[in-house]
């Protein structure tokens, strides 16, 4: 696995203001959509491009168009649809397919109650989008769903992680292709499972606490 932690001083003021309880729904939702623009950046370095022969107003040059297959976004329901708009503003050309992944109070496993993707991911680059990388559980079942559908090359990107979270993907994917982007490092976890400072509820600051 591939982990890179964001450097930057534009990252870091963002993700401060987004921590701070008083920031409000609407400018946390901003934000976190100009984030994953800044972090989509670092996470496309790899997307697969063809050459192209163009004409400027001057002569002929050659340069790069992202092709076919197209690229295909996967937020995680709910708090990841808070990044998807900020993903397609830099991927316009992607597909989006949806994955819904919930903890089953029995077994505490991570099951899947809704998903939308295509059948056959074997020549898809596919981008996880889940904000918070806490234990790794749900981040961990969509990179073995999109795995078992034939991924080859899964990139997730989460505003914040915790060690704990990290070790955990690590550990499961073993030397698979998995790149991992993350807007910050933080502690570690407490003992509600919660990202220590982290930002508290990711989708209950997006969206309320329906
Ligand atoms: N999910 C969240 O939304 N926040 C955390 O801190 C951990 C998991």
């Amino acid at each position: 696995m591939r982990l890179h932690v964001a450097d930057h001083p534009l990252i870091t003021h963002k993700l401060t203001v987004l921590r701070d309880e008083r920031t409000p729904s609407p400018v946390f939702r901003q934000l976190t959509e100009e984030l994953v623009t800044l972090l989509a950046y670092e996470a496309t370095r790899s997307v697969h491009v063809s050459p192209v022969e163009i004409r400027t107003p001057v002569t002929t040059t050659t340069g790069v168009r992202i092709g076919e297959p197209r690229p295909l976004v996967v937020p995680i329901l709910r708090a990841g649809l808070g990044m998807l708009e900020g993903m397609v503003k830099l991927l316009p050309t992607a597909e989006v397919g949806f994955l819904g992944m919930a903890r089953n109070e029995v077994t505490l496993e991570p099951t899947t109650y809704a998903e939308r993707l295509p059948e056959d991911l074997s020549d898809r680059q596919c981008f996880v989008l889940d904000p918070m990388l806490a234990t790794g559980g749900s981040l961990g079942a969509a990179i073995e769903f999109l795995f078992a559908r034939g991924a080859q090359d899964v990139t997730a990107i989460c505003i914040l992680g915790a060690p704990e979270g990290v070790a955990a993907i690590e550990k499961q994917v073993g030397d698979r292709e998995v790149h991992l982007v993350l807007g910050a490092l933080d502690e570690r976890l407490n003992e509600k499972g919660y990202i220590v400072p982290g930002l508290g509820d990711a989708g209950d600051r997006l969206y309320g606490t329906v």
